[in-house]
């Protein structure tokens, strides 16, 4: 099975800080939803509790050791956000992720650090934004070995590139 991890990452490795992403890039963004509209987007808990909503279009897919709790606190701190015309849902392993994943869609690990490195034995895909940067940081895309991983795409913009790499 085809599965992507999509990611913005430094080139420290850096991907976030205190929980948030270390820069604004709005292009990136917006091309993060539409990329992952109409496919089941894979999350770790603390990365959904920090975009704070599902977003509309796809299933999102919660990682957490406690789902019940998860699910009780996300609804207890963001009323209102599991919107009709959305769709969450918390579950505790990866193998119970992408059984829940909708077979007819594409499927995508979006992040963080601790989920990445989770499912990275079993991705065939990534679809990274290269930020010209170094920030601090305090979560760290794995690293991509050229040994294992070939670039199949390059789409140049100004102080970040679109890369996909297919594993080989
Ligand atoms: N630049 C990017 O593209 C990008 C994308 C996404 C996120 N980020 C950044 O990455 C950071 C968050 O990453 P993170 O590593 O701290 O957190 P994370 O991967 O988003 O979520 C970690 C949580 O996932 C659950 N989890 C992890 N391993 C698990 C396992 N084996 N089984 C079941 N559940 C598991 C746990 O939830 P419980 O604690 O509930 O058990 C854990 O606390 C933030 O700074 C965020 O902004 C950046």
């Amino acid at each position: 099975m085809e599965l992507t991890a999509i990611a913005a990452v430094a080139r420290n490795g850096v991907i976030g800080s205190a929980n948030d992403i270390p820069w604004h890039l709005p292009e990136d963004w917006k091309r993060f939803k539409a990329v992952t509209k109409g496919t089941s987007l894979i999350m770790g808990r603390r990365t959904f509790d920090g975009i704070g909503k599902p977003l509309p279009g796809r299933a999102s897919i919660v990682l957490t050791r406690d789902p019940d709790g998860a699910e009780q606190a996300f609804r207890a701190q963001h009323p209102g956000a599991l919107a009709p015309g959305t769709s969450a849902v918390w579950v505790s392993t990866l193998d119970e992720a992408l059984a829940v994943a909708d077979p007819q869609l594409p499927v995508y690990i979006g992040g963080g650090a601790e989920v990445y490195k989770l499912a990275w034995p079993r991705l065939t895909r990534l679809d990274i934004t290269e930020v010209d940067a170094e920030p601090e940081g305090d979560a760290f895309f794995p690293a991509i070995d050229p040994e294992v991983w070939v670039e199949e795409s390059r789409e140049p913009r100004t102080g970040f590139d679109f890369v996909i790499y297919v594993r080989r």
